[in-house]
């Protein structure tokens, strides 16, 4: 049999229309649009921006943000499709099982790990940073941070115990239900995005304007030798950068089977929390960029930079700093919440459909919440969060993502050709054009990743295939059912 073979749309269909044994449909657009934009403010605004300025865009990182903006609504124009047609758990995973077959469906569902479990795990780490930075370093280096690292002054880290406590308490708030974690969910994302408005709105009046000249990184700057580090180049250079702090609004469509109705919310929650992100992030990245100099994100005002920022010339405002702090340690606990239930439920698909262990798709009997999934995924994710520096976690997560993205956008054409009479409450407009544009655009930041991770990706990508061709092409419900 195939290996392309594919599921019928109508037993997708029918599969996510049997909610009565499913997950609980609790979910409204605000409530999408809130689970976007806790995925999506996280490290990358508030760590990334600043490395972007410093090491590549200068102060036309906004311009990057911007660039990486238009990339992703071009894939967030498809998964809206995607995710208004088939709106079932598992997002790219079970849009692809359709369009493209099982192989490619395994493929993405695989690489769907490292963008979910692994950003739980990068931002779990930025996490224990940020909480030490509030407690004013109490915490020993040994313990807030993995054996790969070592201070300035020699310490070798150990452990990063307070990264497992919150991943540990995230799971638990997830295994309770989705209705407990959208609560709290929804009251993190207001507190992240009054804090990012604040910021915004109070940092304006200290906005020098001298600090936006040059606006582009000279290519005659000392240390900027790269074509991606400096002038044009540069600003792809921050665009591949600044890519991190979207990674998130395509997590919405994880949640496709808990939409109380999917086919109208999932474009509301994919594209309203993208615009809303774009539109913030090119506001702070302009803000933060006006009050310190560029320059000074290379060296000195690198770390916790926007508190930097703060601290050095917003005087009188040295509260804001320690607000903005414990605003940036919610806010990343709602991005590893949402992360990690996204990962949760694509092993929630994969699992309906035999590819993996069926224990993935066990529900609580209360909570009707695929605990066991969650502890599972909890088990697997510890070891990176306790063990792992931030960057390497970080950049797989980037790979991951772009990946299922250009498949993404394949398979919307893929589809249109293919089976161009299925009714699509949205659709993406100007195809193909559109879905080659965000393929193109995602294929290009993909290619510009270092090769250190791309090699690691492929290795990943690799082990997945001992998987399926171990267990999973034989446990296929779709081939038992042929
Ligand atoms: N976009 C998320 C963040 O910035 C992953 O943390």
């Amino acid at each position: 049999m195939s290996l392309f073979i594919k599921k019928p749309l109508e037993q997708l269909m029918a599969q996510a229309g049997d909610s009565e044994k499913g997950l609980k449909r609790t979910l409204g657009p605000w409530n999408l649009i809130a689970l976007g934009i806790g995925a999506i403010i996280g490290a990358g605004l508030f760590v990334r921006t600043a490395t972007a300025a410093g090491d590549a865009a200068g102060p036309a990182v906004v311009i990057s943000y911007i660039v990486a903006g238009i990339g992703c609504a071009f894939a967030g124009l498809c998964y809206a499709e995607f995710a208004s047609m088939i709106p079932i758990a598992g997002s790219a995973y079970a849009y692809a099982y359709v369009t493209m077959g099982e192989f490619m469906a395994w493929i993405i569902g695989w690489a769907l790990v490292l963008e979910y479990a692994l950003a739980g795990a990068t931002v779990a780490i930025s996490w224990s940073q940020y909480l030490n930075s509030l407690l004013g370093g109490a915490i020993p280096y040994e313990f807030c941070h993995g054996p790969f690292e070592t201070s300035v002054n020699g310490v070798t880290g150990i452990i990063n115990i307070p990264a497992v406590i919150i991943l540990i308490i995230v799971t638990l708030i997830l295994i309770k239900g989705m209705e407990e974690s959208a609560m709290v969910n929804a009251i993190i994302v207001f507190v992240k995005v009054a804090i990012v408005l604040i910021f915004i709105a109070l940092g304006w009046g200290f906005i020098n304007d001298a600090n936006y000249t040059p606006f582009v990184i000279p290519e005659t700057m000392a240390g900027h030798e790269g074509w991606n580090r400096h002038g044009w180049g540069g600003i792809l250079g921050g665009a591949g950068i600044v890519f991190f702090a979207f990674i998130g609004f395509d997590a919405v469509s994880t949640a496709a089977q808990e939409a109380k109705n999917p086919k109208r919310d999932m474009p509301i929650g994919i594209l309203g929390s993208l615009v809303i992100c774009t539109i913030l992030f090119v506001l702070f990245s302009h803000v933060l960029t006006g009050i310190a100099n560029w320059t000074e994100f290379k060296g000195e005002g690198r770390e916790a930079s926007v508190v930097y920022a703060i601290n050095k010339y917003m005087i009188g405002y040295e509260w804001l700093g320690t607000l903005i702090t414990v605003a940036i340690l919610a806010g990343f606990t709602s991005v590893i919440l949402v992360m990690l239930m996204g990962q949760s439920r694509v092993f929630f698909s994969m699992s309906k459909d035999g590819l993996i262990s069926k224990v993935f798709s066990e529900l609580h009997p209360k909570f009707r919440t695929p605990y066991k999934s969650n502890l599972i995924l909890l088990l697997c994710v510890l070891p990176f969060g306790a063990f792992l520096p931030e960057s390497l976690v970080g950049n797989l997560t980037s790979f991951g993502t772009l990946f299922a993205f250009v498949l993404v956008c394949i398979g919307i054409w893929v589809m249109r050709v293919k089976n161009p009479a299925a009714p699509r409450p949205f659709k993406t407009p100007l195809v193909p054009l559109v879905p080659i544009l965000g393929a193109g655009i995602c294929l290009a930041l993909i290619i510009g990743l270092d090769y250190k991770t791309q090699l690691m990706a492929i290795g990943w990508l690799l082990f997945g295939l001992i998987i399926y061709f171990g267990y999973s092409k034989k446990n296929s419900v779709l081939r038992k059912g042929n």
